[in-house]
């Protein structure tokens, strides 16, 4: 089977390129991604000489690069996306270009060359805040609440219209949270995870009492692999963690695995439209495709910990000129003064 990935070198697109291609020689690979300031392509050394992996740089948004680059491909698995909230909150544009417009881009390609089955890697946060004690279906209302969810739902709805206007074969995955080794640290637990490390202060938005379900990105990567080879055709599923926590929460577990001290706790002021909780049910994953998340948060952090503490030169890679430049903007206002400042290869607290 040979897979057209797009984002294949941001977080979870690196982490799908190397589990697949680990797993046996039926796969091959085409990766197609801008570069964006999250994709590097160090996330991939591991498997960058894989003779049945190719790199090809490119923007989904430019329909001949996209048609040069899909040709010859059976099926489409697309990642690429503007993904934190907090940067489509600044500034919609990317996403709404990248996310829904690219997204169209990909599907007209796909149509026109007969692609067998187009993956789309959407987000729980399309279902927008849950009331406690409820749980999203596939089928429940979208109700998105920042750009970022707003362009994620734009795309999941042209991919449904693709399926029933022109009976393209498209399927829709929706995950929660993700986190595990190579995620950029502008997401929350990288940053709460290196900057515990260094002793720096851990940003918490508002009273932190709002609740994600974090999975670990392997069970996503599997989930993802079980739907591209056996998901039903103009379905959707989503895809969750076995854990779902309070951010405050988390931000202490974090400190408890460090060894750190809640004096590195810092409440901040809180990022607009903020979704309070997300949650989902995956009784179809299992149901239909036999799939669960087996890797708990507890296991899965002391791991993503230990990652993060033994790839130091990584971090340094990712957290260059443009990093701090967006670490410096979006947090030094947010805080304490002073208490957020960037310096050079590291964002430092003054503490
Ligand atoms: P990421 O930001 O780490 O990576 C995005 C990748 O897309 C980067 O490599 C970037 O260079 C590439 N890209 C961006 N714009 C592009 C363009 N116009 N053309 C080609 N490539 C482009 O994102 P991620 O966290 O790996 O998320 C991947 C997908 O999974 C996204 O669609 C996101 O919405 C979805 N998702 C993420 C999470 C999560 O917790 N991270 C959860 C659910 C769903
Ligand atoms: P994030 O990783 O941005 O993912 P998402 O917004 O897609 O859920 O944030 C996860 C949660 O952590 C979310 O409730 C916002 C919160 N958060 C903070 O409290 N502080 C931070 O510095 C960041 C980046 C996020």
């Amino acid at each position: 089977m040979n897979i057209f990935v797009t984002g294949g070198a941001g977080f979870i697109g690196s982490n799908f390129i190397t589990h697949v291609l680990g797993l046996s020689q039926e796969y091959s690979i085409v990766n197609f991604d801008k570069l964006t300031y999250a994709g590097n392509l160090a996330n991939l050394d591991s498997i960058a000489s894989n003779p049945q992996y190719t790199f090809i740089q490119g923007d989904i948004c430019d329909p001949a690069a996209v048609a040069a680059a899909m040709a010859g491909c059976h099926t489409v698995v697309h990642f690429a996306a503007e993904s934190h909230v907090d940067r489509t909150i600044d500034d919609p544009a990317p996403a709404i270009a990248t996310n829904v417009t690219g997204t169209f881009v990909l599907l007209q390609i796909a149509l026109k060359l007969n692609i067998k089955k187009f993956l789309h890697v959407s987000s729980d946060e399309v279902y927008g805040d849950l009331p406690l004690g409820t749980f999203a279906d596939e089928n429940s209302q979208l109700r998105p609440s920042s750009p970022y969810s707003a362009s994620k739902a734009s795309s999941d709805l042209i991919v449904r219209s693709y399926v029933r206007s022109f009976d393209f074969p498209a399927v829709i995955t929706r995950a929660s949270n993700n986190y595990g080794p190579f995620q950029f640290p502008e997401k929350f637990l990288p940053l709460l995870i290196t900057n515990a490390l260094e002793d720096k202060p851990l940003p918490i938005y508002g009273d932190g009492k709002q609740e994600r379900n974090w999975l670990h990105v392997t069970d996503h990567c599997r989930g993802i692999l079980a739907v591209l080879e056996r998901g039903r055709i103009g379905e959707v599923y989503n895809i969750g963690g076995l854990d779902a926590i309070e951010n405050l929460t988390l931000a202490r577990r974090v400190l408890r695995a460090t060894g750190k001290t809640e004096s590195l706790l810092s409440h901040v002021k809180d990022r607009p439209g903020h979704d309070r909780r997300y949650a989902l049910t995956c009784e179809k994953m299992e149901r239909e495709l036999g799939w669960k998340p087996s890797i708990s948060l507890d296991q899965g952090l002391h791991k993503t910990i230990e990652w993060y503490r033994s790839n130091t030169a990584w971090l340094a890679g990712v957290r260059g000129g443009e990093y701090l430049t967006y670490y410096q903007k979006h947090y030094a206002n947010r805080g304490p003064s002073g208490q957020f400042i960037a310096e050079s290869g590291r964002n430092s607290p003054e503490r």
